[in-house]
């Protein structure tokens, strides 16, 4: 894309912007606004100006820039107040799964199994848990929701967001959003904009044109600002050769001038590059330091490099919004108690509702008779529940039951439910024997500010393939064999971001593997660990191919002895990285291979974060997608496994058929980039859109996902309203034996009278209905402007896409029973 460099001039914008009517938040109104009045600073009341006014240069920079918190709670970032003039600190603390503090939380559902339920109430009930457990638990901000959209099936972040389709990602934030802020927390919408991915996060220069900009990613950040967002986090990654979070373009064009955004900008923690530039862009606090807004800002207000005035814009809109939150007056709004109880039931909630049923081969599933009464659970999340993902996101959970034990108690007395790893997570002990000199591996203490270190020969008697496990405390211990690092750190991530559960051990070490072929024979191996502040618990294991072998027999004999198999399968994802494969991480495949040849009646349940490819698709019975289901989800999984609700979720992702067919494969440039650049080259075909427009077949479509009931669609008729909206109608009827749930989807084809590239099919609007057996119902489903609009480069702004379009409803992406066509006018044509 030779000219994106000058396309990028295009999002300034200048011309044309629009008002834009921000809605009423739930008890904490927005006031509307016009474009172009944000830049010159929000309207702000008489006491926020009364502040600016009192607030000394160097109360003011302290405003602009994270500190570290002297009583800290755990929290990822703190700006102290200024208490001689009543301005409280503010303590933002990451989600987006619940509040990530030192003290437990409800961990919810990964915002990706809240996006499969397709409903924007239940993001409301999700963001009103987390609104009120953030306060409860002494936060002021939380940086969250993340609404980045799921580009390319690698992204270590997928589970953080929500989907592929932006309408849907609008529609979700806005409710989400609209729930965190009315329970008095203010909400951060992140990461602005195009960090999609998480190689090279920090530098990766990220070009889209102007249309694919504002018909894809910008559309959810769009949304948030409508919604009523306190705050914006700029991305680390560049956006059309700017970093984003001194992008003029961005923050000031797009986010203030066009959408009207009143509230602050954050950086990404340490995502800032300069001082005046960046505060000239739009930027308004640094995060977690002062390293370009502490110091060096006063250098440069002092030495007339930045106006003051620049200042007073950011701190008038931190603090505008912090009196919208009533945080300024003398009484400030009192901090509710948790209520662990209602977090419990809305994760469970959402965990249901989420859960997509991907396969059910003979009515596997519901298990009912025998199958609900012997059964075989296999993988190490049967054991260990997969609760949520790594990274800033990893919540401390108020409990995390086993999905062993929640399946045991609900196949109920009688029923035999037994169990096999079939897969080693935490490694087995290596032997002294094999160790010169010896030394415990098992246990190694290292007292507080002590080192200790191991030199010496690791022998194999033949050559193998192992698995080092390493488990510690503390600093990430160095392990070198052969003098090469075995568990390097991940650039962009900090020693403590601890992964998924995956990676932490049941005694709550942290855990790291490292797989390597040996040769026979003697390796050069030496063990640093420290003992920091804390001192460090350290142990070392190994996983060995005849350990791995032991473990699928194991799996295999436990899978023939019993009636029916339900096998866990996991991939770990987390921030800072992003995968490389999209199978299943470890000798899961093999696993999966082996467990169903010994019985075929095995249920996959997932807990991944996007797609996976699924080359054992074919041998297994059926395949749940739970996804990361948080602390209820061990009880969710069995619900839904036993029947005692619908699997409510369907794909909000498209699921590729392998790593060659899907919109970022084949291109470098595309996916993870080329010499630091990377190109949408893609366009506005992101997600299913590409798959309709190069006829790819995936192997699970956006929108899919079975029900333990059928439906039938019919009577579709489609009619104007006033305005240039449609109004799509159609019958749904439950033609099964059960009540159950479909999602269903109204997609729109192109405008003839628009002379660019669109989609196919795109998704304009859709309902989440649950039926009784037998029960039909009339649905209709309204299909705004925006849905039937594209963005015109030239002119920038939406235009709507006129002339006959056929409209589709359906279940999927791939499933569109109706179909009929409607002229669409201009309002007042
Ligand atoms: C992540 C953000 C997070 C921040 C604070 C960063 O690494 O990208 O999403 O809010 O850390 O923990």
């Amino acid at each position: 894309m030779s000219d994106s460099v000058s396309r990028r001039s295009a999002l300034g914008f200048a011309a044309g912007a629009i008002a834009v009517a921000a809605a009423a938040t739930a008890g904490l109104a927005v006031p509307s606004h016009a474009a172009g009045r944000a830049r010159r600073g929000p309207g702000a009341g008489p006491r926020v100006e009364s502040l600016v006014a009192g607030l000394t240069l160097d109360e003011k920079i302290s405003l602009l820039h994270g500190a570290r918190d002297p009583e800290s709670l755990g929290q990822a970032g703190y700006v102290p107040g200024v208490p001689r003039l009543g301005i409280p600190p503010l303590r933002l603390a990451d989600g987006p799964a619940g509040v990530r503090v030192a003290a437990r939380a409800t961990a919810l559902p990964a915002p990706v199994m809240l996006a499969a339920a397709f409903d924007p109430a239940l993001a409301r009930a999700y963001g009103q848990v987390i609104g009120r457990e953030g306060r409860a638990l002494g936060q002021d901000v939380l940086l969250s929701p993340m609404v980045n959209l799921i580009r390319t099936p690698y992204a270590g972040r997928n589970f953080e967001t929500f989907t592929e389709d932006p309408l849907l990602a609008a529609d979700l934030v806005a409710e989400e959003i609209r729930g965190i802020q009315g329970e008095g927390l203010i909400a951060t919408v992140k990461h602005f904009a195009l960090n999609n991915q998480e190689k090279d996060r920090m530098s990766i220069d990220v070009r889209a044109d102007e249309r694919t900009l504002h018909e894809t990613e910008l559309r959810g950040f769009e949304a948030a600002v409508r919604a009523g967002t306190g705050a914006v986090m700029g991305a680390y990654n560049k956006v059309n050769g700017t970093f984003a979070c001194e992008n003029k373009p961005l923050l000031d064009d797009v986010l203030r001038d066009r959408w009207g955004f009143e509230g602050w900008v954050m950086t990404d923690w340490s995502a800032q590059h300069s001082t005046g530039r960046a505060l000239a862009a739009g930027l308004d606090m640094e995060m977690p330091d002062g390293t370009h807004f502490g110091a060096a800002l006063k250098r440069a207000v002092t030495n007339g490099g930045v106006p003051e005035a620049h200042l007073d814009r950011s701190v008038r809109r931190i603090l505008g919004v912090m009196e919208r939150f009533g945080l300024l007056g003398e009484s400030v709004p009192e901090r509710p108690e948790r209520d662990p109880e209602a977090g419990a039931a809305v994760a469970r909630a959402v965990a249901e509702a989420g859960a997509t049923l991907l396969r059910n081969t003979d009515r596997t599933l519901p298990l009912t008779g025998r199958a609900a009464r012997d059964i075989a659970v296999i993988g190490p999340t049967g054991r260990h529940p997969f609760v949520s993902g790594g990274g800033s996101a990893h919540v401390v959970p108020d409990r995390a039951d086993s999905p062993l034990d929640a399946l045991t108690e609900r196949a109920g007395r009688g029923a035999r439910v037994t169990y096999a790893p079939g897969e080693d997570l935490y490694g087995k002990e290596i032997p002294r024997s094999a160790l010169s000199p010896a030394f415990d591996a098992e246990e190694q203490r290292v007292a507080a500010g002590r080192e200790w270190t191991y030199e010496g020969t690791l022998t194999l008697d033949e050559a193998d393939a192992w698995t080092f496990v390493i488990h510690y405390s503390g600093e990430r211990p160095e392990v070198e064999l052969a003098g090469t690092e075995l568990f390097p750190p991940v650039p962009g991530v900090g020693e403590f971001f601890s992964g998924g559960l995956v990676s932490t051990a049941p005694d709550g070490l942290n855990v790291r593997r490292a797989t390597v072929p040996l040769t026979g024979g003697g390796h050069r191996l030496r063990i640093t660990a420290r003992g920091g502040d804390q001192g460090q618990t350290f142990r070392i294991r190994r996983v060995t191919a005849a350990t791995r072998a032991a473990d699928v027999a194991e799996a295999v004999r436990t899978a023939r002895g019993a009636h029916t198999v339900v096998l866990f399968a996991y991939e770990d994802a987390t921030e800072g990285q992003d995968r490389t494969s999209l199978a299943l991480p470890g000798h899961q495949e093999e696993l999966i291979r082996a467990v169903t040849a010994a019985n075929p009646r095995t249920t996959v349940v997932l807990n991944t974060s996007s797609a996976t490819s699924m080359p054992w698709l074919e041998r297994t019975a059926a395949v749940l997608q739970m996804y990361y289901p948080g602390q209820e989800g061990a009880a969710a999984t069995a619900a839904v496994l036993f029947g005692d609700c619908d699997p409510g979720g369907r794909l909000t992702q498209t699921f590729p058929v392998d790593d060659a067919h899907h919109p970022t494969a084949g291109d470098p440039r595309r996916y993870p980039g080329v010499d630091g650049v990377e190109e949408y080259s893609e366009g506005i075909h992101v997600g299913y859109r590409w798959y309709d427009a190069e006829g790819v077949r995936p192997l699970f479509p956006f929108g899919y996902g079975l029900s333990y009931t059928t439906f039938a669609y019919s009577d579709l008729t489609v009619r104007r309203v006033s305005g240039p909206g449609v109004d799509v109608s159609f019958v749904v009827r439950n033609t099964g034996a059960r009540e159950g749930v479909t999602v269903a989807q109204v997609y729109v084809g192109p405008s003839p009278d628009l002379r660019q590239a669109q989609a196919d099919r795109a998704l304009a609007g859709y309902r989440r209905i649950v039926l009784r057996a037998g029960e039909r119902r009339r649905v209709t489903v309204r299909v705004d402007e925006r849905a039937l609009s594209a963005w015109d480069a030239k002119r920038h702004v939406w235009q709507l896409g006129t002339g006959r379009r056929t409209v589709h409803v359906g279940t999927s992406a791939r499933e569109l029973a109706l179909s009929t066509s409607i002229d669409i006018k201009g309002a007042g044509s």
